[in-house]
């Protein structure tokens, strides 16, 4: 039932992010001058508000848009309504749904769904993780400095020591390709997936990651803090990889390593 209505839940609310993209849209701005809101990511989030309620109305959620809609209770649905609002609001398609499942504190389902590319990732806490319901894997690779990363650069500048810049400036100073996508929750999703063989980043919020982090871990991958401590959706940093390259890149990520 969980899963039936998480499923249900993803797929009505991208609809909506069908029917809104590359139409004009009512756009207005949160913290920082490029951090919008539309009214899709309004739409999208009380799409999957009234179907979680409609099954479970004792249920937790926790939105991006709505904020904490507390409730005692041992589930915690996490939810974004458009991970990727910028790319959205372009008409670039990278962009998902994503909602993840908390129960007792732990994460045990995620989906993240992006209808453009026809992508739907899945995850549930000990049977693996899918795409399009094929079973999915990291890579292999076991050199950092052959990867292939990503990483994303939060919304208002972050000034501290191995920031958000200082960190892509020495990867790349390295020779290494970082992509940056828009999407936290694809590119978990696209390490889980074996595209990338890491991501990090450095100030999320526990609905851009929540889901992800399912399906990174069942599809075989690490994920950690930027310390390389257990990873918890309430504080922002993260490094999700393939497991090999996780230690080496936790290293460069907090010292001026050599490689
Ligand atoms: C953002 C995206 C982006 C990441 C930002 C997030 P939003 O979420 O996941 O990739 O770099 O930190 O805030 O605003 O598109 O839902
Ligand atoms: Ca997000
Ligand atoms: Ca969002």
């Amino acid at each position: 039932m969980l899963k039936e209505t998480l499923i249900k839940a993803t797929n009505e609310a991208a609809k909506v992010l069908t029917a809104y993209f590359n139409q004009p849209l009512v756009i207005t701005h949160k913290e920082g001058v490029n951090n919008l809101v539309t009214e899709a990511d309004h739409k999208s989030e009380a799409v999957i508000i009234g179907i979680i309620k409609e099954s479970f109305p004792g249920h937790h959620i926790l939105t991006e848009e709505s904020g904490d809609l507390s409730q005692e209770s041992e589930y915690k649905w996490i939810i974004d309504p458009i991970d990727g609002t910028v790319n959205f609001a372009n008409g670039l398609p990278i962009c998902c749904v994503s909602i993840g499942i908390e129960h007792r504190g732990k994460m045990i389902m995620g989906a993240v769904y992006n209808p453009f590319m026809n992508e739907f990732f899945f995850a549930e806490r000990g049977a693996g993780a899918t795409l399009n319901d094929k079973p999915i894997h990291v890579s292999e690779k076991s050199e950092a400095m052959k990867s292939c990363l990503a990483t994303g650069f939060p919304y208002t500048y972050l000034d501290m020591p191995n920031g958000p810049l200082g960190v892509f400036s020495r990867l790349i100073r390295k020779g290494i390709p970082v992509r940056r996508l828009g999407s936290a929750a694809i590119d978990l999703c696209w390490v889980a997936a074996g595209r990338f063989d890491g991501f990090y980043e450095h100030k999320l919020q526990a609905w851009d990651s929540a889901a992800g982090i399912v399906i990174v871990e069942e599809a075989g991958g690490r994920v950690t803090d930027l310390k390389g401590n257990e990873y918890s959706p309430y504080q922002p940093g993260i490094i999700a990889t393939n497991g090999r390259i996780h230690d080496e890149l936790c290293r460069w990520i907090n010292t001026e390593v050599e490689m």
